[in-house]
């Protein structure tokens, strides 16, 4: 949440910033801001989007080399110009823009407000650069020293970039539990919440890691700790394609995350697997495989849609691995003193690797001696870099808020895992598992095949767009897929929308049934297909408005439901794949006709970083 960029070097930083900031939208949109240095040091924020921000510096005289950003996403204090960042300190000598949440702000502010100080904003940031010069002047120390000092007594998430009148060639950052990346360029800088301002520049970068400090000063980078140990910067070359974050012709990012699946899943398993040559590998389970392969539970953690990836993964991993699973929102878990025992290993699923949350899950099952594996989107993420071991899903960058092609390659992952360690315990058949693998390799095409209904799903959008409620019902391996339907609806057309196991319904869900009511059921051709049929019937009888999403072919379903869509037929445990897509494009075209902004749905952010 919030994304911070700033640059220092030879060209123009406005332009660096707000281009930056574009890009790292995705994490906060509902104010933005920019400090250069010309005049003095200025600063420039505006409730709203980037580009109001852009209109807002139309005219202005912003001449500068070395400049910072900001794009927000609330926490403390509403959105509007003065909580923007960046924020000055009291002095006005020095600015700063953060991404995290400080929870010891209240008694930090009444401190400083003891000593006179004066507060113009709502937010801990302020309070957060007020305090650092407040030691600075104390100390009369250098402001990374002031920074080191403010850090140890500060409790928090936090990744700061920090520019100073004095020094005009400085740049100070660090973080903890909030991303920072710096990109080296040739006499130039980049620092951003993560890699997609800075590709454009420069593909050599270094991941900041907790309780570190930068400084960028006169052209050079060094790096030290909070316990001001000098360390050394490891450079490390980014893969990131400038193609793969620009939406490429679709109107949407979403739109364009949705098209882009056959292509993220057959990249989340090239190399990986071939079932011609019986190839199952992941490099990098190897070290921990035995742990995961003699686990006597399997814990995953995740939040949101990763959330639901983790329930699929449950059913897959007890029908092939014959190992109990459990499956927690991060959020519970790392609250409750939960039991974890000497032979449970845990699985963390994250898009972002960034989800404060499932970061602080991980930590607590570490420090009671859990194995945790991560399955992680994006690459160098503080989740990967928290976990023993893991894969990653190799989806590209997601944009869109709404989480889309890496469900379905955190799925594909996950498959893989379960598959490896079914293998390696005998509890699958050489030949069932040969049977998966091959079924595995067809999914990106039968994804094609049903990206191909989007006219038609369009068509029942239409139909539907104005409902104010509805409900997903799915059986077994559906009903996480329930859950992803109708959370999609729900997060970006802002329509109420309900999940439930389908046997589930009669006992309480099935009083909102009436003929207003639209009913998805993920009804496809399987183990529990008949038990599915009879629940279609019960809405019917209730004169619930029916769409079904079936198995091509489905003679049955198509007599009783008012809309059908069909998908390709493949083994039930691998249908969440394909029957999520039809999912994906239903709530997209409600949420276009609905006039809402679907890649920056209200109230959202992309990574949740903070609790
Ligand atoms: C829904 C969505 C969120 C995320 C959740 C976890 O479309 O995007 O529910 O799935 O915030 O995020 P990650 O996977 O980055 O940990």
């Amino acid at each position: 949440m919030c994304g911070i960029v700033a640059y220092v070097g030879k060209r123009q930083a406005q332009e660096v910033v707000i281009k930056g900031l574009k890009r790292l939208e995705y994490r906060g949109y509902d104010s933005a801001g920019i400090a250069l240095l010309n005049e003095g040091l200025s600063v420039y924020k505006k409730k709203g989007k980037v580009t109001d921000l852009e209109q807002h510096l139309k005219g202005k005289a912003l001449n500068s080399h070395i400049g910072m950003g900001h794009t927000r996403w609330a926490t403390h204090g509403e959105p509007n110009d003065v909580n923007a960042h960046p924020h000055y300190s009291a002095s006005g000598k020095f600015a700063i823009i953060h991404n995290g949440i400080i929870e010891n702000y209240s008694s930090l502010k009444q401190e400083l407000l003891n000593k006179g100080h004066k507060f113009l904003s709502d937010t801990d940031t302020e309070v957060f650069i007020h305090f650092i010069e407040d030691i600075k002047e104390h100390e009369q120390c250098p402001l990374d020293e002031a920074v080191r000092l403010a850090l140890t007594r500060v409790v928090g998430a936090y990744a700061i970039v920090i520019m100073s009148l004095e020094d005009p060639d400085l740049l100070v950052a660090a973080r903890k539990g909030s991303p920072l990346v710096i990109g080296v360029g040739k006499d130039e800088f980049f620092l951003a919440s993560d890699a997609t301002p800075i590709v454009e520049y420069t593909n050599e970068v270094v991941y900041l890691n907790d309780q570190e400090i930068a400084v960028i000063n006169d052209g050079k980078l060094s790096i030290k700790n909070t316990a001001n140990l000098p360390l050394t910067p490891y450079i490390q070359t980014v893969d990131l394609e400038l193609e793969a974050i620009e939406k490429g012709g679709f109107e949407h990012f979403m739109l364009k995350e949705i098209f882009e699946q056959p292509r993220s899943i057959s990249d989340c398993m090239r190399g990986r697997l071939d079932a011609q040559k019986g190839r199952l590998v992941l490099g990098g389970l190897r070290e921990y495989l035995a742990k995961l392969t003699n686990a006597d539970r399997i814990l995953i953690v995740a939040c949101g849609t990763s959330w639901h990836a983790g329930l699929v993964a449950e059913y897959f991993f007890e029908e092939f691995c014959r190992i109990p699973v459990e499956v927690e929102y991060a959020s519970e878990f790392r609250y409750r003193n939960p039991v974890i025992r000497e032979g449970d290993v845990v699985i963390a699923i994250s898009q972002s690797g960034e989800t404060a949350d499932t970061l602080a899950a991980i930590e607590l099952a570490k420090s009671k001696g859990a194995i945790i594996f991560g399955v992680c989107n994006v690459v160098g993420s503080s989740i990967a870099r928290a976990t023993h071991a893991g894969a990653y899903t190799h989806a590209g960058p997601e944009i869109g808020v709404a989480s889309t092609k890496a469900f379905t390659a955190q799925l594909t992952v996950l498959n893989m895992i379960a598959l490896i360690v079914a293998q390696k315990k005998g509890t699958i058949t050489e030949q069932k598992l040969h049977e998966l693998l091959v079924e595995m390799e067809t999914i990106p095409a039968k994804v094609e095949r049903a990206l191909k209904l989007n006219d038609q799903i369009e068509s029942i959008a239409a139909e539907f767009k104005d409902a104010r409620n509805f409900i997903y019902l799915g059986r077994g391996y559906n009903f996480p897929v329930a859950l992803e339907g109708a959370l999609k609806l729900k997060e970006i057309s802002y329509i109420h929308a309900e999940g439930y196991p389908a046997a589930e319904m009669k006992h309480g869900p099935i009083a909102l049934i009436d003929e207003e009511m639209p009913v998805v059921f993920i009804a496809t051709n399987d183990s529990s297909y008949e038990k599915v049929v009879s629940n279609i019937q019960e809405v019917r009888a209730r004169k619930g408005r029916v769409i079904a999403i079936v198995t091509e072919g489905d003679k049955l379903i198509p007599k009783m439901a008012e809309f059908v869509i069909e998908v390709p037929s493949v083994h039930e445990a691998l249908m969440p794949m394909v029957s999520v897509v039809p999912l994906q494009l239903l709530s997209y075209h409600i949420a276009v006709m609905r006039g809402c902004n679907v890649d920056q749905p209200r109230n959202l952010a992309k990574s949740v970083t903070v609790e």
